[in-house]
C-alpha cells in the first residue's frame, strides 16, 4: 500500500544534524523556507520545528532530483533524501546550528505544495500583528515562535515532574461553575437544561482548590486555564494559565520555599539559569514608598523621594495645600536629565497625566543652582534639603508630583519604569525577583463605595490584625504575598481563612448581607464548617512566567492562539454570532447588532 510519504520514513530533524552527520544517509521532510537557484547548484533551507538544513541539489549527480527542485517553491512540504557532506572551505555559517554541513540531495519527493503566502515567514521581517494573528497557522510557524512553544512546554514539563516530586497531585476542577469574584468580570454560559441560569468560567480555581484542601488531599496543583473578563493589555490575556497550588497544615514560609524551588527549577532547566535562593523580600508598604507600585522593577534604582515634610510649609501652594488637605508630595531624580528639552519633559508631564497627575514640577539642576518655574518659592535652606533628600548632583532633573497618596506613587512610580527605559537603565540580560509581602486586607473601592479585597475575599488576615478588621478596616494586612519577576507580578497567594466566623465576617465586610453571601458561598461556609485545615496557596501566571524566559515583549507571543486586545481570535473570527435555534434552546434573546 503506498502512504503520502512513498513509503519513506524520517531519520531525523532537520535542525539536528551536525558535523557528526557527515557521511550517513539522512531522509528529512519540512517545510522550505527559501530556494536559491545558482544556475547549477539549487539550494533549499529545509525547515522543520528543531531548526533548518541546507539541501543541495547538484544536476551533475542527479538530474531528476534537480528538475524536481525547480518545481519547488517557498513552504512546500518536501521530503529528501542523500548524504550528509561537510560544506566547502568558506561556506560554513557559523550563525546556523547546522552550519557545517549540507545535504548532497539523491532523491527528493514534493508532499504538498504552499499556495504563496501573505508574508515570509522570516523571523526578522516585520509583520503588522494583526496579520500574523490571522494566519496564525503560519505565524507558528516562525522559529521564535516554535522555540517559544517549546520552551512553554518545557516549563509545563518541569512543573509537574517538580510538584508531583514534591508530594502535590494533579486533580482537575470545572470549568463550568458559579460566579467566584475574584475582581474581574466572569465570562457566562448559559445552561440550555435549566435556562435562565447561567455557569461561569472560572477566574481561578480558588474555591475548588480550597474544598480539596478540606477534602484532605493536602497538596494540589493544576496547570490550568482561567477566564476573566477583563480590559486586556500586553501581559493580559481573557483566557490565560495559572500553575495552581494549594497546600495544608502550612505557613507561609513553607509555601515560599516550595515555590522557590520550583521558580529555580523552571529555571534551572528551561533556561540554564542558577537562581539564587532565598529570593529577596520587601513588604507591601516599602515597596510602595520606594517604588509607588507592588510590582517593583528592582534592576534599576530610580527610587522614589518622600518629600511631603519638608515641602508642607514652604510657600508653592500646590504642594502647601496637597499636604494640608491629606495628600503627599513625592519626587524622582532623573540622573543627567537636566539636559531634557521642554518637549522631552512635556512628553513625561503628560506620560504622569494618564495615571491621574494634575501636573508634573520640574528642576534642573545647572551650575549649582536650581533652574525651574518653581524655584522661587523655596528658602534656600528648603532647596539644600530637598537637593539631600534627592541626592541631587550638576546636571540632575528633578521631578515632583503633588497629591493624594495613590495618584502621587502610582504616577511616579509607572514614570520610574519609563524613565528606565529612555534612559537605558534596565538589564535586559537579568532575571531580579522580589516577594512582595504584607498587603492591605482590604481597599476602599471609590467607584463601587465599599470595601474591595485587595488579593480575594479568601485571604486571611495577619493574626495581630484580626481584631481591627472592622474598626480599622484600611490598616489591617493580609497573609498574601506576590511574587515580581523584573517588574511584572508572576505569581500571588495567601494563606487562606479557615475559620467560617473570619470567613462570613469579611463577606460582610464586602458589602455582602448573610442571605448573598449564603446564596454566592453557602457550600464554602458549610465546607468551613466541616473540619478545615489550615491552608494556603499561590498561582503563578504560566504565560508571564514564559514571557519573560523567552525575553518576549507580549503574552501573545508565548500562547498559541492568543485573542488581541479587544478579545477577538482573528484566525477563527471569534466571537461570533450564533444560529437564532441556539439562541431559542437557551430562550436567549440579542437586543444588539453584532
Ligand atoms: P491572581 O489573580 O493574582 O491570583 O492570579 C495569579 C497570577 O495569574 C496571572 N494572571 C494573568 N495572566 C495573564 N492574563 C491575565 N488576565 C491574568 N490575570 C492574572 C498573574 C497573577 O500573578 N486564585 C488566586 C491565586 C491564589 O491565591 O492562590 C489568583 O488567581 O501572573
Ligand atoms: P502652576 O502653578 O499650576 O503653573 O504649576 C507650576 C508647576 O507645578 C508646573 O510645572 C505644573 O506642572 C506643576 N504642578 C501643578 N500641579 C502639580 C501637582 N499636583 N503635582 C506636581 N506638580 C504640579
Amino acid at each position: 500500500m503506498s502512504d503520502s510519504l512513498g513509503g519513506w520514513k524520517r531519520s531525523q530533524y532537520c535542525g539536528h544534524l551536525t558535523k557528526n552527520d557527515v557521511g550517513r544517509e539522512v531522509t528529512l521532510m519540512g517545510w522550505v523556507l527559501r530556494r536559491r537557484d545558482h544556475g547549477g547548484l539549487i539550494f533549499i533551507d529545509l525547515r522543520d520545528r528543531e531548526g533548518l538544513a541546507q539541501i543541495v541539489f547538484d544536476p551533475a549527480k542527479n538530474a531528476d532530483a534537480h528538475q524536481k527542485a525547480e518545481a519547488i517553491r517557498n513552504e512546500f512540504v518536501v521530503a529528501v533524501r542523500g548524504e550528509v557532506i561537510p560544506r566547502p572551505e568558506g561556506t560554513v555559517n557559523p550563525n546556523m546550528k547546522t552550519g557545517e554541513v549540507e545535504v548532497l540531495v539523491s532523491d527528493c519527493k514534493i508532499l504538498n505544495r504552499s499556495k504563496a503566502l501573505p508574508f515570509t515567514l522570516d523571523d526578522y521581517v516585520d509583520v503588522a500583528e494583526n496579520i500574523r494573528l490571522k494566519y496564525r497557522y503560519l505565524d507558528l510557524r516562525r522559529p521564535v515562535l516554535q522555540q517559544n512553544m517549546i520552551l512553554r512546554s518545557k516549563v509545563a514539563q518541569v512543573t509537574r515532574q517538580y510538584l508531583t516530586e514534591n508530594g502535590f497531585l494533579e486533580i482537575e476542577t470545572p470549568f463550568l461553575t458559579k460566579s467566584t469574584p475574584e475582581g474581574a468580570r466572569d465570562f457566562l454560559v448559559p445552561s440550555r437544561i435549566n435556562q435562565g441560569t447561567f455557569y461561569a468560567l472560572p477566574q481561578s480555581p480558588q474555591i475548588f482548590k480550597q474544598i480539596l484542601m478540606i477534602s484532605g488531599f493536602d497538596r494540589y496543583f493544576q496547570v490550568v486555564r482561567c477566564f476573566r473578563d477583563e480590559d486586556l493589555r500586553a501581559d493580559r490575556q481573557p483566557e490565560f494559565t495559572q500553575i495552581d497550588c494549594e497546600m495544608s497544615f502550612i505557613d507561609r514560609e513553607d509555601i515560599i520555599t516550595v515555590m522557590e524551588g520550583l521558580i529555580a527549577r523552571i529555571f534551572k532547566e528551561a533556561k540554564g539559569i542558577d537562581v539564587q535562593l532565598p529570593m529577596p523580600r520587601m513588604t507591601y508598604a516599602e515597596a510602595i514608598r520606594r517604588y509607588g507600585v507592588d510590582n517593583p522593577d528592582v534592576r534599576f534604582g530610580l527610587e522614589l523621594v518622600e518629600l511631603t515634610d519638608l515641602v508642607k510649609g514652604a510657600g508653592f501652594k500646590v504642594f502647601a495645600d496637597v499636604a494640608s488637605s491629606g495628600g503627599i508630595i513625592k519626587g524622582l531624580n532623573a540622573k543627567g536629565c537636566a539636559r531634557f528639552s521642554r518637549k522631552e519633559i512635556d512628553d513625561l508631564t503628560d506620560f504622569a497625566r494618564i495615571y491621574g497627575a494634575k501636573g508634573l514640577a520640574y528642576v534642573k539642576i545647572e551650575k549649582g543652582e536650581w533652574h525651574s518655574p518653581i524655584a522661587k518659592f523655596f528658602t534656600s535652606e528648603e532647596i539644600s534639603e530637598m537637593n539631600k533628600a534627592f541626592g541631587a548632583e550638576e546636571g540632575d532633573l528633578l521631578l515632583f508630583v503633588a497629591d493624594k497618596s495613590k495618584v502621587v506613587n502610582d504616577s511616579l512610580g509607572k514614570l520610574r519604569n519609563h524613565l528606565a527605559n529612555i534612559l537605558g537603565l534596565v538589564d535586559k540580560e537579568t532575571f531580579k525577583f522580589v516577594w512582595i509581602t504584607d498587603f492591605p486586607l482590604l481597599e476602599w473601592d471609590e467607584e463601587e463605595k465599599r470595601w474591595a479585597a485587595v488579593h480575594h475575599p479568601f485571604t486571611a488576615p495577619m493574626d495581630e490584625d484580626v481584631d481591627k478588621v472592622e474598626a480599622d478596616t484600611g490598616s489591617c494586612r493580609a497573609k498574601a504575598y506576590d511574587l515580581v519577576l523584573n517588574g511584572n507580578e508572576i505569581g500571588g497567594g495567601s494563606i487562606r481563612i479557615h475559620q467560617q466566623h473570619v470567613q462570613a465576617l469579611m463577606f460582610r465586610m464586602l458589602g455582602l448581607s448573610d442571605d448573598e453571601a449564603r446564596s454566592k458561598f453557602g457550600f464554602l461556609l458549610d465546607a468551613l464548617e466541616c473540619g478545615t485545615p489550615p491552608h494556603g496557596g499561590i498561582a503563578f501566571g504560566m504565560d508571564r512566567l514564559v514571557m519573560l524566559l523567552t525575553g518576549s515583549d507580549s503574552i501573545r507571543d508565548v500562547i498559541a492562539f492568543p485573542k488581541t486586545q479587544k478579545g477577538a481570535c482573528l484566525m477563527s473570527d471569534a466571537p461570533s454570532p450564533v444560529d437564532q435555534k441556539q439562541l431559542r434552546e437557551l430562550a436567549l434573546k440579542v437586543t444588539v447588532k453584532p
